[in-house]
């Protein structure tokens, strides 16, 4: 990147007596990062050119200039031939330089009814529009691999936690599945935040309105943006969209977060319930044996870093009179790094979820472990007529005994049951085993491998129409 540019370069430069330092340049420059959005910049410079020559503001040949110009500039940019200047600030000037360079008077004739404050707007809305789609499109994906090994594992059980204690027994893929329910909230609440997104800044120029007879409703149309925002002063200053943006990101890094945990904890030795493919562990260089978990762990970790740049954009926003300030070219690199943060760990886990191989076996052994068929013989009890708080008090009882004997529910003969209730007969069998808990919670959103089976069907409905 070029740094050297003398003063009457500058867009803004006639104004000034002496250039600044180039401290200050690099400082104040947003080059490095904005030209990322460099294409968006382009699509919404042809969008108002366009309306500009349908309103008569400018000539047919001026626009026939600039589109040929900025299908030039297009081409540098992805060929990677083009020159970003530090001395032209951001992405916006650097295109316009260009453009004037290879067109003239068309090129100056661009910016008119136009402020960088409306082209950096409509510049990030048209980014994030973009990001989201993308993202919405992954955690599909994400779902429809949750959703696949959800339908293989219906039937296998592992304990429940609550408190990280046992409690119960469920199904894996009622496990999967409650994560696919996050993922899907995610994808709504994108999804509506989107809409917000989608709405055109350009036409408030730099905080008031502009002064020539724009066809704002023109140029939304043009750039696919659903409404125009409806305030100059609003639509130059506020990043609400981009805010709410990163707090659904955030919210489904979080998601994605606890399902790390779970796999960090599911693979520990002293669990044992899982096995990650080589592929997403790493070595440790003094350790020979060690096989960690790197993926789900950074993922955990990189989630403290997606709420961070929330916060960021809140704190940017909160001291900010209208409009326009340049606190908000801060707003770039945490949302764009909330993108790629987000974008790459959905894509990542999409992939992981065909690399987890479940250890059925230790789930079994951990379920039979900690009575989680207890409340199943309460559940007994009461269906043969006993008040639910006295069968909770008898089962409470057994299972102080069996914890003193050093055995399981299961594993006590009839006569021995039959001591703690005269209800009890030969049928408890069927409750006390882990396969008879888990099939009796057969009801919407229980855990019985029916129920799984008839969500996976829900989903991948959902997921289709989608
Ligand atoms: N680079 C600036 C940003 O990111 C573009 C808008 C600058 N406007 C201005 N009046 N300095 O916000």
């Amino acid at each position: 990147m070029t740094s050297q540019l003398s003063s009457k370069d500058k867009a803004w430069s006639a104004r000034f007596s002496e250039p600044v330092s180039a401290l200050v340049q690099r400082y104040t420059a947003s080059v490095f990062f904005d030209k990322r959005m460099a294409l968006f910049d382009i699509q919404g410079s042809l969008a108002h050119a366009a309306m500009l020559a349908k309103q008569g503001i400018i000539s047919a040949a001026d626009l026939a200039d600039i589109e040929r110009g900025m299908a030039q500039i297009r081409q540098e940019i992805e060929g990677g031939g083009f020159e970003w200047q530090l001395a032209l600030e951001d992405v916006h000037l650097n295109i316009e330089k260009r453009l004037i360079e290879l067109v003239g008077d068309a090129g100056k004739r661009l910016h008119t009814g136009r402020s960088r404050n409306d082209q950096v707007a409509t510049d990030i809305r048209l980014y994030l529009r973009s990001a989201i789609d993308d993202i919405l499109q992954l955690i599909r994906t994400l779902q429809s691999a949750l959703v696949d090994l959800a339908e293989r594992e219906h039937a296998t059980i592992l304990p429940g936690f609550t408190h990280m204690q046992v409690a119960q027994p469920v199904t894996f893929g009622h496990h999967m599945l409650a994560y696919v329910e996050m993922f899907g909230r995610d994808a709504e609440r994108l999804a509506d935040c989107r809409r917000r997104v989608n709405r055109l800044p350009l036409g408030a120029a730099a905080l008031a309105g502009a002064t020539f007879a724009l066809d704002r409703y023109e140029v939304a149309r043009l750039l696919g943006f659903e409404d125009v925002c409806h305030n100059s002063l609003d639509a130059v200053s506020d990043r609400d969209f981009a805010i709410e943006f990163c707090s659904a990101a955030a919210l489904s890094m979080t998601h994605i977060s606890r399902f790390s945990e779970e796999l960090v904890i599911w693979m520990s030795p002293r669990v044992g319930f899982i096995d990650l493919a080589d592929r997403f562990c790493t070595g440790s260089s003094i350790m020979p044996q060690k096989k960690n978990p790197d993926v789900p762990e950074l993922a955990r970790g990189k989630t403290g870093r997606v709420n961070g740049h929330l916060v960021a954009l809140l704190t940017l926003m909160k001291g900010q009179p209208l409009a326009y300030n340049k606190d908000n070219q801060e707003d770039k690199e945490p949302l764009f790094d909330t993108v790629d943060t987000l974008t790459d760990t959905l894509r990542i886990f999409a992939d992981m979820c065909s690399g987890i191989t479940l250890k059925p076996q230790a789930m079994r052994a951990a379920a039979l472990q900690g009575f989680a068929t207890a409340t199943d013989l309460a559940d007994y009890l009461v269906k043969k007529g006993m008040p639910f708080r006295d069968a909770h008090e008898i089962v409470a009882h057994a299972v102080r005994d069996c914890e003193q004997a050093g055995c399981d529910l299961a594993d006590l003969p009839l006569e021995k049951l039959q001591t703690y209730s005269s209800l009890i007969g030969a049928d408890v069998f069927d409750v006390l085993s882990l396969e008879g808990s888990v099939a009796a919670r057969n009801l919407v959103g229980g855990t019985a491998p029916a129920q799984v089976l008839q969500a996976v069907a829900r989903w991948r409905q959902k997921l289709a129409a989608a």
